[in-house]
């Protein structure tokens, strides 16, 4: 095990409705790379949850005629099942209704104030509840709409609780501009920063005209804001409350590495007033923030008050996990926004995972049952590799820098890239037309079946992060531990070392290889 730490995390979801494919995204992406970190033997922790309090859910709860509670116990659940359903492996799934998580945002909240960071005054001013978000004057549409989601926001007028952020203006700057790597990608980080060089105003963090949510410690009247207490989720996950109390030396060196993945609607919460919170309580900001794009459904932004959600069950029960996990981080840039269509999605399953992938895996195992009796050939009786390893060491090269820049579409345009070699090059030497009684046309035969299988076991390691289950039965195939097994770590600088190991010797297969994934029939539609 590395003694480095890796921390990562998504937004935590609002409960009001189910989640659609936009929520599983950021957690995929976030899963994706906590795969791979741990794969590569750091000390990862991934943490996941809801966003139970505030003035939405309680809403919410009130149509429903139950209590806020009873709402983020049900709507929570379904976000567990989908995760469970895209194998989501989280360290810890947060609710902000945990009894730490309380605490913790109680004792932030007492830190700042005596670090003389919060005030009492009143605000007066709007507010747009689906976004929770406090609007200015300034920035409010036509119609008193929100410039954010464009509904109406409402007109607030009561006591409140504010974060002194104009103090913190020329740290945060100082800070955006010294890290430039805190905020990906680059042309976020550039309307950040303009947006703080606008200047900023203090935070309303407390409310009093409704009930759901965390109490202002000393001033029961009040409930914190909902934004203060969510974003705090992410010290209480990795245990804030005991590194206080002296019995948790890993938080500081956890937090140190922290990446938020947040869509682009939430950067500036993760990016302006969370570092500042950070500052007020004395711990160095998250070293990154990377904000990613939104999935659309005809152009427009999918959410379930569009109407236009894709329901990621639906998906997952038809074609399986790993296809729409490799659909979501193979289609579009990270930042970008993309459109979700259901053609595109059966057209890339067709073609990469079922014509590509899963004949090459099938192909090959059919061969060596075939020709060697299911024995994949050891260094003993074939040895060259007709330079195709080279294409597969030079994705190993770059795969750390690539994960660092979260370039996860470009990571699979390689390894797909990669696959499609190898298939060219299993037609081309064509196994099947070799007569294994000839012993030059023997060894050539040999020396592919090997080459196809290391390279396959190369493809498996390097599809692991995006598609576990995939990779889980590459290596069942191979009579092969799966990447995810305890104790098992191999970084791009092992993982060689650990496949010559495997295969010296040679290694036998199973005798029937299911096949990965079947062939959809086009005529077939996605239900919504
Ligand atoms: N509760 C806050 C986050 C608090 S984090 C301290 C919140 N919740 S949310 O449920 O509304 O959104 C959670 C995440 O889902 C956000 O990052 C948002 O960008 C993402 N998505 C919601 N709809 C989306 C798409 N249509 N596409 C991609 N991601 C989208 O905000």
């Amino acid at each position: 095990m590395k003694n480095d730490y890796f921390y990562v995390t998504t937004p935590i979801y609002y409960v009001n409705d189910k989640p659609h494919i936009g929520h599983a995204y950021s957690t995929i992406i976030a899963d994706t790379i906590a795969r791979y970190k741990r794969l590569c033997g750091y000390k990862t922790f991934f943490l996941t949850g809801t966003d139970e309090h505030g003035l939405k859910i309680e809403k919410e709860a009130d149509s429903r005629g139950i209590t806020p509670k009873q709402l983020a116990d049900s709507v929570h659940i379904k976000f567990k099942e989908l995760f469970n359903a895209i194998d989501i492996s989280f360290d810890r799934f947060i609710r902000t209704t945990d009894e730490d998580h309380i605490r913790t945002v109680q004792i932030a909240f007492k830190k700042m104030a005596a670090n003389g960071d919060v005030y009492l005054s009143e605000y007066e001013g709007w507010y747009c509840t689906p976004c929770e978000t406090f609007i200015t004057e300034k920035s409010l549409m036509e119609g008193e709409k929100c410039p954010q989601c464009g509904r109406p926001t409402s007109k607030v007028k009561e006591k409140t609780y504010y974060l002194k952020l104009k103090k913190y203006e020329k740290q945060l700057l100082d800070y955006i501009e010294k890290n430039p790597d805190f905020i990906k990608p680059d042309f976020r980080r550039n309307e950040v920063l303009s947006f703080v060089k606008e200047g900023l105003e203090d935070l309303s963090i407390s409310r009093t005209s409704f009930k759901w949510g965390i109490p202002v410690p000393g001033d029961e009247k009040h409930v914190i804001y909902v934004w203060f207490d969510a974003l705090l989720n992410y010290l209480t996950g990795i245990g804030y409350e005991d590194y206080l109390n002296g019995k948790n030396p890993d938080f500081p060196l956890f937090f140190k590495t922290a990446n938020h993945i947040v869509g682009k609607d939430i950067l500036r919460f993760h990016a302006v007033y969370w570092p500042i919170m950070l500052f007020s309580l004395g711990i160095e900001p998250p070293k990154s923030v990377t904000a990613h794009g939104w999935w659309l459904t005809e152009g427009r932004k999918m959410s379930k008050s569009a109407g236009n959600a894709v329901d990621p069950i639906s998906l997952i029960e038809t074609y399986g996990s790993d296809p729409l996990r490799f659909y979501l981080l193979s289609e579009i840039t990270l930042g970008l926004d993309g459109d979700f269509n259901a053609d595109n999605f059966i057209l890339r399953y067709n073609s990469a995972l079922a014509n590509d992938l899963g004949n090459l895996v099938s192909r090959t195992a059919a061969m060596l049952n075939k020709y060697t009796g299911g024995n994949v050939p050891g260094t003993d009786s074939a040895s060259e590799d007709d330079g195709i390893l080279k294409t597969c060491a030079d994705i190993l090269k770059n795969l750390d820098k690539r994960y660092d820049e979260y370039g996860f579409a470009k990571i699979l345009e390689d390894i797909f890239k990669f696959i499609n070699i190898l298939n060219k090059y299993i037609n081309d030497s064509a196994p099947w037309k070799l007569n294994a009684d000839d012993p030059e046309q023997k060894r050539k035969l040999l020396n592919i079946l090997r080459t196809a299988s290391i390279s396959i076991y190369y493809i498996s390691y390097l599809i692991y992060p995006f598609m576990p289950e995939t990779s889980r039965k590459i290596n069942d195939i191979f009579n092969i531990q799966p990447f995810d097994a305890p104790g098992f770590s191999a970084g791009v600088d092992s993982i060689s070392e650990v496949c010559e190991g495997l295969f010296k010797d040679g290694l036998r297969i199973a005798e029937k290889a299911e096949i990965m994934f079947p062939k959809i029939n086009t005529d077939k539609n996605i239900k919504k």
